[in-house]
């Protein structure tokens, strides 16, 4: 194992028990402003340390949200695309800078906020509008074999274009996908499903989820298929698949589909009509595994059982291993009382006792202990789960996101995986949600504590190396693994990608995956010490692919009957115009 720092290191500091009463009142920034503040622009990056390989191919692809700021939750802006070029002088980019392009999505859903803001009312959960509820595809990119699409948990992955970032289609008609998941004809659906559809290599189709609301509050799932060939889906419900939280990702081996309730965020009815947010997350959560050969040999709508198994602690992400002969081998990335119904309020003390930065309002509350990783062996025989392999440290905190090698090999035979922890932040700890687990709390530490890119062995979760980012002012986001084309694939031999968020400008960092211990061999920044605000979901696409020609949905005939009668002729006119404007855009 290798350990190093960007910095001389600083010791993390001790353990100490919970902060709830007022300690510190000086202002502090432990999540940079500009993550909630800064305007998504185009950059042309400069290399400000290091060497940049020059065997790197393709674009690092991100998805986030567009800044919002009449919503009072900074996650449910229209989506954008970043697209970071990995070699020098494309995109318009001089010969020695790197292009960094951003796009807002201009889906049916962004083009109807933008020809009609005065009708889109801001809400807890995003826009609610007289055409339904908008798709704001922001979490993550999706590459399949030269198409890229974009997901988030509530609708349907919309395609993009992969250079221009332009919207292509949706994915699947409303009347494949069926019954959304709220009633109602309406222009914009509402079905929640989840943000991480998976591509099956070898079948050549998409897996997703769609949920629908079940008589105790939590939702049924329902399997979509789709061959990414024409405009429909197939869809099969999972009968005993409840789910209380949400199904934030959907995971897979050659034979099962693995789904699971992430159980990081609850709907609190309470707080929904008015009152205090009491609803807390479970300690542990749902799994269900379904076999794939037998959906698809059955008609559509057949209904399934999955069989299911137990978990914990409740995950948001999680990635099972190509090859099931043996079992459903999966990594989870937990969330270790990570509520993500709880935000930070304008009125909130922070965990230090300090009101929390006006800057923050709206941001999410982070970690409220250590995150864990685990794998675990589910037997389908048997029914039985076995966890062959966990970590967790006191330097573990806030768990964001991975990197991995998404190839066949390397999903047969993984080697390492890359994890970017962010470190403990106490400013974006709320008083109120400390308080409200009380007892299933343990310590909190004193201060913030550093964040780190660790690189696990897969198997046995030992640490293989790992890098240190002790200013709490780094904000280190979603990394990205780009194999090296000529060598063994498994997530060894590469590089990992890191965007670093920060109040004193972006910066892009480069590591050799093989030993990510040994710092940034390269660093990219800002050419101004511009700022980028909050970056979701990475992935690596090739950059040598042809357009992919296919029969894409078009939003005209996505329209359910009866819809337009119901806008009236104004906002029908609106949506006639959209949808005139698309076909236009789209030849
Ligand atoms: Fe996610």
């Amino acid at each position: 194992m290798t350990v190093g720092h960007r910095v001389p290191a600083e010791p993390v500091r001790s353990l100490r028990p919970h902060a709830t009463v007022a300690e510190r009142t000086e202002p502090t920034m432990p999540v940079p402003t500009s993550a909630v503040s800064a305007e998504h622009q185009d950059l042309d990056l400069r290399l400000v340390s290091g060497e940049w390989p020059s065997d790197l191919r393709g674009d690092a692809v991100f998805s986030a949200p567009q800044v919002a700021h009449d919503l009072p939750f900074a996650l449910f802006g229209f989506g954008v695309v970043c697209r970071l070029s990995l070699q020098g002088g494309r995109h318009g980019a001089a010969g020695d800078r790197f292009a960094w392009r951003t796009r807002v999505i201009d889906s049916p859903s962004q083009r109807l906020h933008a020809a009609a803001p005065e009708v889109f009312a801001p809400g807890p959960t995003g826009y609610l509008s007289p055409f339904g509820f908008p798709n704001c595809a922001n979490t993550a990119p999706l590459p399949w074999d030269g198409r890229l699409f974009a997901t988030w948990d509530v609708g349907r992955p919309v395609e993009i274009d992969p250079v221009e970032l332009t919207f292509r289609g949706d994915v699947g008609s409303q009347s494949s996908w069926g019954s959304p998941t709220l009633p109602g004809a309406s222009v914009l659906p509402f079905y929640f499903s989840t943000a991480h559809p998976v591509i099956d290599p070898e079948r050549q189709c998409l897996w997703t989820v769609k949920q629908t609301f079940t008589m105790d509050g939590g939702t049924q799932l329902h399997v979509v298929h789709w061959d990414g060939l024409g405009t429909e889906v197939r869809v099969w419900p999972i009968t005993n698949g409840i789910v209380y939280g949400s199904s934030h990702t959907v995971s897979q081996t050659r034979d099962f589909l693995v789904l699971a309730d992430s159980g990081n965020f609850k709907a609190d009815p309470g707080e929904m009509a008015g009152g205090p947010r009491t609803a807390t997350i479970d300690d542990d959560a749902a799994v269900y595994l379904v076999r794939k050969d037998q959906l698809l040999g059955s008609p559509n709508g057949t209904p399934h059982e999955g069989q299911p198994f137990r978990v914990a602690p409740t995950t948001g992400h999680f990635y099972g291993r190509w090859d099931d002969t043996d079992g459903v081998r999966v990594i989870f990335e937990h969330m270790d009382r990570m509520d993500l119904g709880q935000r930070l309020r304008a009125d909130d003390l922070d965990a230090l006792g300090r009101p929390v930065d006006p800057g923050l309002v709206g941001f999410y509350n982070t970690a409220m202990a250590p995150s864990t990783i685990s794998e675990v062996l589910f037997d389908p025989a048997t029914g039985v789960s076995k966890q062959e392999a966990v970590f967790c440290d006191d330097w573990t905190w806030n768990l964001e996101l991975s990197a991995m090698d998404w190839s066949v090999e390397a999903l047969t035979d993984p080697k390492l995986h890359h994890v970017a922890y962010q470190g403990y932040r106490p400013g974006a700890v709320s008083q109120r949600a400390v308080h409200l687990y009380g007892e299933r709390l343990g310590p909190l530490p004193g201060d913030d504590t550093p964040g780190a890119l660790v690189s696990f062995s897969r198997g046995s979760l030992d640490v293989h190396a790992r890098w240190d980012y002790p200013d709490p002012g780094d904000h280190i986001t979603s990394p990205t693994f780009v194999p090296r084309l000529d060598a063994p694939r498994g997530g060894q031999n590469g590089w990992v990608v890191l965007p670093v968020l920060s109040d004193d400008g972006f910066r892009v960092e480069l590591f050799d995956a093989a030993d990510v211990g040994r710092g940034p061999v390269a660093t990219l920044a800002a050419p101004n010490r511009e700022c980028v605000p909050v970056l979701l979901h990475s992935a690596w696409m090739r950059d040598d692919d042809t357009p992919v020609d296919a029969e894409r949905l078009r939003f005209a005939d996505d329209v359910p009957e009866g819809a337009l009668d119901a806008l009236g002729p104004e906002l029908a006119g609106v949506v006639r115009r959209v949808a005139d404007d698309l076909d236009a855009a789209l030849g």
